[in-house]
């Protein structure tokens, strides 16, 4: 069994690659696009995380013929009425990099009183050419503050304290991340359906 990890960005492939180990110690075989010929970047254009990764995850199965898992997130920053939400990854603009995202956020803050509650929120999604086949969800609470700390992680991690802890996501080891990241919960329920359908092999 083949599964592809259908995401450009480092830092997820990074993560679910993590995450799916014990599925490739099993014998899936994780695959990513680098393996593939390049294809056309799928639209991301719904209003919802699990909308956008229904879009990615059956675009790349239907285009390379394969079984692949996508997913979408964001981080939602309450006292910006859920910005920038399903908008994170351009926040700052179309090909906006993560130190521009992080700036915009700040800025937008400065003038907005604390605290900053914030969540993460992940949907993942599973296609095989011409249908989805497994989603799953994922949901991390906290605050954002404008101490940067941390090399970990990636996008807005260096900001966003989880609740009920001191450090920043990006001060996490990679395995405390993905063990309660939004992520982490999306892709672990999304393989326990996976595999109830045999769909891992
Ligand atoms: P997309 O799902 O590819 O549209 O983009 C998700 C964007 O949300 C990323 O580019 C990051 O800016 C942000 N994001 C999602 N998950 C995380 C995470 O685990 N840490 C930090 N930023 C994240």
């Amino acid at each position: 069994m083949k599964l592809l990890i259908a995401t450009k960005n480092p830092g997820k492939v990074r993560e679910m690659r993590e995450l799916l180990a014990p599925e490739a110690a099993r014998g899936l075989e994780v695959v990513t696009l680098a393996d593939f010929p390049p294809v056309p970047e799928p639209v991301e254009d719904a209003a919802t995380f699990v909308e956008n990764a229904r879009i990615k995850a059956l675009a790349y199965a239907d285009a390379l013929g394969v079984m692949c898992i996508a997913d979408d997130s964001g981080i939602s920053v309450e006292p910006l009425g859920g910005r920038p939400g399903v908008r994170s990854a351009r926040y700052a603009g179309e090909n906006a990099s993560d130190e521009d995202n992080n700036a915009l956020l700040l800025f937008e803050l400065s003038t907005v009183a604390k605290p900053w509650p914030a969540a993460y929120f992940c949907a993942a999604v599973a296609a095989v050419p011409g249908r989805v086949i497994a989603e799953g969800n994922g949901r991390i609470c906290g605050r954002i503050t404008t101490n940067r700390a941390g090399a970990g992680g990636f996008g807005y991690d260096p900001y966003f304290i989880v609740e009920g802890r001191v450090e920043t996501m990006a001060e996490l080891s990679p395995e405390e991340k993905n063990r309660i990241s939004h992520r982490g919960q999306a892709m672990r329920a999304l393989v326990r359906i996976l595999r109830e359908q045999g769909a891992l092999g």
